[in-house]
């Protein structure tokens, strides 16, 4: 509807530029620029390299989001940009260009969570969010079980990974199986060829005695040594190393916890959605598993497409649309980037 705010979304936190236009939750524009290849021969995403990147890309990908949606910075009625969490060099790039668009086309302007927007780009493919809804957000960065009673105002954690975060865990077993970077996309392609069964790799935090102190917390460092252990003697007995069997079983263990934790979270809390997002959520494996698992509990699935669950500028622009619908008041145009912003913090 033509009435319904446009909302501009900028998103700098990692590695991808992304500029998103939406009108209330229909997608216009989702430009995206990434400096992935830039750190691939480190393994990992170098902070510095990824600031310089932004620079360079935002005003390019900025163009070219206003006239894929074929709108004008003047149409806009609100700017949203991820204030926090992420890399802090790469977050001030974006919030620098946000105040500097909303001051020179005096619009407000919104800093919002990246983990927040995750959640709330869901509603571009499959309409408002059911509150309460439980969301699973599994990405490079973090990986977190969240009540969302209400998306515009707080959600309230409920446990979180103690070491690695899964896209983290995928990244290192990509590592050492000799797969690029990113590492989630080739184990998730190489999986396929494999057998899940074929070696049991340990589930982190599921035994009786852990689950007392950490029943929605997770922990993927345990199977990233497991999963190098049972490499390392492979090659030390001068075997071949299956990788499609690894990865297959590697991604078994993490999506048996993910999928098995998520859903005991819906039933304990009586909540009959279940929201995934970030990048893990892109898992065919993860999504295969979550509908498979809570099909049979009566609870329903929601999960965008897998361009939708990496970073990108629609997430942002998004939930800026849900907070403008929900009558939410601006930032201050002295906003700051908080690279450690808290997950209860959806807008500052
Ligand atoms: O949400 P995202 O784009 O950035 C962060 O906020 O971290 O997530 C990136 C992470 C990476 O660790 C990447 O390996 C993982 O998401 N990822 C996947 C898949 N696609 C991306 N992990 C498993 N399977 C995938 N298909
Ligand atoms: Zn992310």
């Amino acid at each position: 509807m033509a009435d319904e705010p446009l909302i501009l979304g900028i998103e700098t936190s990692c590695d991808e530029t992304g500029v998103g236009v939406v009108r209330g939750h229909t997608l216009l524009a989702d430009a995206l620029a990434s400096s992935v290849d830039e750190h691939a021969r480190f393994g990992g995403v170098v902070p510095e390299v990824a600031s310089r990147a932004h620079l360079e890309a935002i005003v390019p990908t900025m163009r070219r989001a206003l006239d894929d949606a074929g709108v004008t910075l003047a149409d806009i009625d609100a700017i949203a940009v991820t204030a926090g969490p992420g890399l802090a060099g790469a977050l001030l790039v974006g919030v620098a260009a946000a105040k500097g668009y909303a001051l020179a086309a005096e619009k407000p302007v919104y800093g919002v969570n990246h983990l927040a927007a995750h959640v709330a780009v869901d509603t571009l493919e499959h309409g408002p969010l059911p509150e309460p809804a439980i969301a699973l957000l599994v990405s490079g960065g973090h990986s977190s079980l969240l009540l969302v009673d209400d998306l515009a105002t707080g959600v309230t954690p409920l446990g979180a990974t103690i070491d690695d975060a899964a896209g983290e865990a995928f990244d290192k077993v990509a590592r050492l199986l000799g797969l690029p970077f990113p590492g989630g996309p080739p184990i998730d392609r190489e999986a396929r060829a494999g057998s899940p069964d074929a070696i049991t790799f340990p589930r982190g935090l599921t035994a009786p005695k852990d689950l007392a102190a950490h029943r929605f917390d997770f922990s993927f460092s345990g199977l990233k040594t497991a999963v190098a252990r049972w490499v390392e003697a492979k090659q030390r007995a001068g075997e071949p190393v299956p990788v499609p069997d690894v990865a297959a079983s590697f991604q078994e263990a993490v999506c048996d916890v993910l999928t098995g934790k998520a859903i005991a979270a819906c039933r304990d809390r009586g909540v009959d959605t279940l929201v995934l997002g970030g990048g893990v959520a892109a898992n065919s494996r993860l999504r295969a598993l979550a509908e498979e698992r809570a099909a049979k509990q009566g609870i329903r699935v929601r999960v965008p497409r897998p361009k939708l669950c990496t970073d990108n500028g629609a997430m942002v622009a998004a939930l800026g649309s849900h907070l403008v619908a929900a009558g939410v008041a601006p930032s201050r145009l002295d906003l700051p980037a908080d690279s450690a912003m808290p997950l209860t913090i959806v807008s500052v």
